[in-house]
């Protein structure tokens, strides 16, 4: 559709499969590897074609499968599938949708060449599509077929070769001899077809095989007998080719392609102790010199800059984390760490926390929508939420923000150079001014003005022999009592006086 687009005519994507074996209430190509729907990845690769036109073939679960397309590429064409079934009908009903969409501009057919990929096959490149399309094109093949050699080759359709080795068709696993079945180089199913040709063939193509259904593959033979040349190009890299059909197949797939982003973060500078337990998203984004340690795993949009150290035992997801800055022990996610600030060990960011630089948020803070400017510190055991905290602050051990008054939120907002003492309790809405001071235990309810002491907590009285009075015969009475005969202990604070 879009005319600067050099890339092929059209990429259509198979997606109209059940799924079964997953046994699942998700449709398969919705479920993730690497943060990201197995649609999603299949979706990445054809774009990164830039094609010219994109089209999803859907009919299971269609509208969930749709909104979900819709969601991640609203510029491509979603296309139903009828009740006849097979590869082959799931690829007419794209080309026809195709056909119609550019035939209100051009008043022509779609021309050139078409992809086909299927939704389920996420670790696929972009590059490996693109040596598939450049090989059609220089070749000037009517079909090109991206195939496989793999040792146990069950299921798969199997290639037909020629004594010459020239390709001559495909016959599925289901419809073939044992001859046939000894073949070990697979279809793909994934393939470059002239649009011209796919569309005569498809029309021919019927449902007479052991599965009732219309087979894609049957294009080959039928390409051939119109006088086309029909070509494979073999990939060495199985796991590009391989789709999840059930669970096991879903977890080795995500574990390779971990292996090959935390791989590729390794060969662009960034030091990943231990890659077995360290999982990275396809969507994060790591600068030279990080270091991530073992069991880390960071997901989404989160980025990490030159320098800082992550982990180890830490989850991230959208979280940004500036130059320098060290994540220690850390579940977080939407929180944004300042250069050279610390988190952790033990802590607990939540979306909305913003981390100055040099700041710290230390063991046991949990934090969710506070601003903490740059140099404050909340070093120990607390809660900060709903709050703005100023430059060069330092808040005390277990300090708490009580932002929740049953209905609503409140915000707390404390000034620059505040000092507070341990156990302060915020009682939001409420002010803390700049240079302020609380003592332990302060609970502030009212605006504190900039550089005074709030203190709430009355003078201390000793109400002296109240446990022999209260507490009679107690093994506490018993030794206050021991204690008070004994010179040489302190019985009362009277000398204080
Ligand atoms: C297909 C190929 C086989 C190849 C294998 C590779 C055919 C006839 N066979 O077999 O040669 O080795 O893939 O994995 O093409 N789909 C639709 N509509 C349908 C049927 C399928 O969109 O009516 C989609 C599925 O969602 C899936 C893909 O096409 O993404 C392949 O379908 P599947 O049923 O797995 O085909 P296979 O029998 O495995
Ligand atoms: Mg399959």
């Amino acid at each position: 559709m879009s005319l600067e687009s050099t890339g092929p005519a059209a990429v259509i994507v198979l997606a109209a499969g059940a799924g079964t074996r997953m046994k699942s209430r998700t449709p398969k190509i919705l479920h993730e590897i690497g943060g990201r729907s197995l649609v999603g990845h299949a979706l990445a690769a054809a774009r990164s074609l830039q094609p010219q036109n994109l089209a999803l073939v859907v009919r299971h679960e269609r509208d969930r499968v749709a909104e979900h397309l819709r969601s991640l590429d609203p510029e491509a064409l979603i296309v139903d599938q009828d009740e006849i079934p097979g590869t082959g009908r799931a690829v007419e009903v794209a080309l026809n949708a195709l056909d119609a969409a550019t035939a209100s501009g051009a008043a022509k057919a779609l021309a050139g060449t078409v992809v086909v990929t299927y939704g389920d096959v996420p670790l696929l490149t972009g590059s490996l599509l693109q040596e598939l399309v450049s090989e059609h094109q220089a070749s000037g093949n009517a079909v090109t077929v991206l195939t496989a050699v793999l040792g146990d080759a069950t299921g798969y359709g199997r290639i037909l070769r020629a004594a010459d080795g020239t390709v001559t068709g495909i016959r599925e696993h289901k419809d073939a001899t044992e001859a046939e079945r000894a073949i070990r180089e697979v279809n793909s199913g994934i393939y470059a077809f002239d649009a011209a040709v796919l569309r005569e063939a498809l029309t021919k193509v019927t449902t007479e095989n052991v599965q009732g259904e219309k087979y894609l593959t049957d294009v080959l033979e039928l390409a051939r007998e119109a006088g086309g040349r029909v070509a494979a190009v073999v990939t060495g890299d199985r796991w590009q080719v391989e789709g999840a059909n059930d669970r096991v197949q879903l977890s080795a797939l995500g574990a390779e392609h971990n292996r090959r982003t935390v791989e590729a973060w390794m060969r662009a500078g960034v030091t990943v102790v231990d890659p077995a337990t360290t999982w990275i998203d396809t969507t994060v984004t790591l600068d030279e010199d990080v270091r991530i340690l073992p069991n880390t795993q960071l997901h989404g949009l989160t980025t990490v800059a030159r320098d800082a150290v992550v982990g180890p035992d830490t989850t991230l997801t959208d979280v940004h984390i500036g130059t320098g800055a060290k994540v220690t022990r850390t579940h977080g996610s939407g929180a944004v760490i300042g250069d050279r600030a610390a988190v952790g060990p033990f802590t607990y960011l939540r979306p909305g926390t913003v981390l100055g630089e040099t700041g710290k948020i230390g063991a046991f803070y949990e934090t969710k929508n506070v601003t903490i400017g740059r140099g404050s510190k909340l070093s120990h055991l607390g809660y900060a939420g709903d709050a703005e905290i100023g430059e060069d602050t330092n808040i005390g051990c277990g300090n708490i923000t009580a932002n929740y008054d049953g209905e609503n939120k409140h915000r707390t907002v404390i000034g620059s150079g505040v000092r507070t003492g341990s156990n302060t309790v915020f009682v939001a809405p409420v002010t803390v001014g700049d240079g302020a001071y609380s003592g332990a235990g302060t609970v502030i309810r009212k605006d504190v003005p900039a550089g005074a002491l709030a203190l709430s907590v009355i003078a201390q009285r000793n109400a002296e022999g109240w446990v022999a009075a209260n507490r009679p015969g107690s093994r506490s009475a018993e030794l206050a009592e021991a204690a008070t005969q004994d010179s040489s202990t302190p019985a009362s604070t009277e000398q204080g006086k």
